[in-house]
């Protein structure tokens, strides 16, 4: 009896001592880190704080990326830095199962003995080399979804590190690129399980230089100025898994990091476009169908695709004149003949036909356009060439002012449209601090 009752008094205790240590060490639903598009590269940028003392690290973000990497050779100080030791659990998680040596004379970080490595890879140029797997504490800001609040940090962030060479082609600045892949070790797969969150992330790319986008780890709400929740107005697809890996290296057979949705059909002004539908699925080698990238700053057709669909889009605007081609462009429109609308240039809607012939992301002339003189319009889609890895990539240009959430646990895709039709635009989060 008296064991039992003192068992009892002990469930008690436990009970209520438990939530209490739970609320003494704030715990984040979310986190939001602001997202700017560089205006020479083209190329979306965003920053965390990490090493101890703590210093700002400027990425370039990698949808599609596996991991986050940063260049460790040289300006790394930190007191936190640890590497990985070969077999141990971070590596185990990392699927990097080889030990490796480094001919430097003393160790620093990104040179150790006796470290797993993976191969951080550059995705604007495929430049790809290996770095251990390292740890360091980093800091975010967390968010209840309409500000940033406290910031919290994560006492032993993996990442990978790299050398300088990786940097060839990045922005101004950047020192390596945050991925946000379908990896275990992708920023958000790390941040939900480091704050048991829901395994969700969210992008809002700004159209603007000047102003930010974010990135959101975690569910909604996500609300933007004046208080729009756009994770309200979100339509699915699943995302599809590429079995064959698209990395340019690997030590190990891996599927591939980036986000595939199935596209079935490409409309314009609501016909199909006529192309070889083979082309839309993923073949045994993993070549084909399509995936989203932040790393191409527009949508890039497979090349038999990219001359139907210019034709076609071509021939819904045989109104407007023609002019001289702009490259990377493949057809141009004097503006001067074209209205606007809310969402930009009045021009032919493009629907990209998902799993069913229901679930369409529509693409307006602000996602279709690209302004490149006063008076010259372009259609924003570059042609890939015959026989690319993947048919069609749906770059930064047509996803900007579009909420993408993605779901890592149910494996789906949240796509809003264009915010302009809920008269908001990604550059819309209110960044000031309520903590
Ligand atoms: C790693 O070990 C080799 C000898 O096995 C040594 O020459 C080298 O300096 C060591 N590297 C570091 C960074 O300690
Ligand atoms: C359609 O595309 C597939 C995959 O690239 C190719 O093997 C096939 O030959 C193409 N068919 C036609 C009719 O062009
Ligand atoms: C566009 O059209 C306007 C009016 O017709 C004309 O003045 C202008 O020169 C044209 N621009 C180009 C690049 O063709
Ligand atoms: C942005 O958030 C801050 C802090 O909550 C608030 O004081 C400010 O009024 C907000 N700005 C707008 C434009 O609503």
């Amino acid at each position: 009896m008296a064991l039992s009752s003192k068992f009892l008094l002990f469930c008690f205790l436990l009970f209520f001592i438990s939530p209490s240590i739970a609320k003494t060490s704030f715990r984040p639903k979310a986190l939001v880190l602001p997202v700017t598009k560089d205006g020479s590269t083209l190329q979306y940028l965003t920053q965390i704080k990490q090493r101890t003392p703590l210093v700002p690290v400027k990425l370039t973000l990698d949808l599609g990326g596996q991991f986050l990497w940063v260049v460790c050779e040289k300006e790394y100080v930190s007191s936190s830095y640890r590497f990985a030791p070969c077999h141990s659990a971070p590596c185990s998680l990392a699927n990097a199962p080889y030990c490796f040596e480094c001919f430097g004379t003393k160790p620093r970080p990104g040179c150790h003995n006796n470290t797993c490595n993976l191969l951080p890879e550059n995705t604007i140029n495929g430049i790809s080399f290996n770095g251990p797997v390292s740890m360091d504490v980093a800091s975010i800001q967390s968010t209840d979804g309409k500000n940033p609040g406290k910031v919290v940090s994560v006492p032993k962030l993996l990442f990978v590190c790299a050398d300088s060479f990786h940097l060839t082609d990045l922005a101004k600045g950047v020192t390596g690129m945050a991925g946000l892949g379908r990896t275990k070790i992708s920023l958000p797969s790390l941040f939900s399980s480091a704050f048991s969150f829901k395994r969700k992330f969210a992008i809002c790319l700004s159209s603007s230089t000047k102003a930010n986008g974010a990135v959101f780890f975690g569910d909604g709400p996500y609300v933007m100025l004046p208080g729009v929740d756009v994770s309200k107005s979100l339509t699915y697809t699943p995302l599809i898994l590429n079995p064959v890996t698209t990395a340019a290296l690997t030590f190990t057979d891996l599927p591939s990091s980036d986000y595939f949705i199935e596209v079935k059909s490409i409309k314009i002004n609501g016909h199909v476009i006529p192309m070889n539908t083979s082309l839309l699925s993923i073949d045994k080698k993993g070549f084909g169908g399509t995936k989203i990238s932040t790393v191409h700053p527009y949508t890039v057709l497979e090349s038999s695709i990219y001359e139907v669909f210019i034709e076609a889009f071509t021939k819904g605007l045989a109104k407007v004149p023609r002019v001289k081609p702009v490259s990377p462009f493949g057809a141009c429109f004097n503006s001067t003949h074209i209205g606007s609308t809310r969402a930009g240039a009045a021009v032919p809607q493009i629907d990209l036909v998902l799993q069913s012939s229901k679930v369409i992301w529509s693409i307006f002339g602000a996602n279709s356009m690209v302004q490149v003189k006063d008076d010259v319009l372009c259609l924003g889609f570059v042609d890939g060439g015959v026989n690319p890895r993947t048919s069609i990539v749906i770059g930064g240009h047509q996803l900007e002012d579009n909420l993408l959430q993605f779901d890592l646990a149910t494996s789906r895709l949240g796509f809003s449209s264009s915010l302009l039709f809920h008269r908001t635009t990604c550059s819309n989060f209110n960044f000031t601090s309520n903590a």
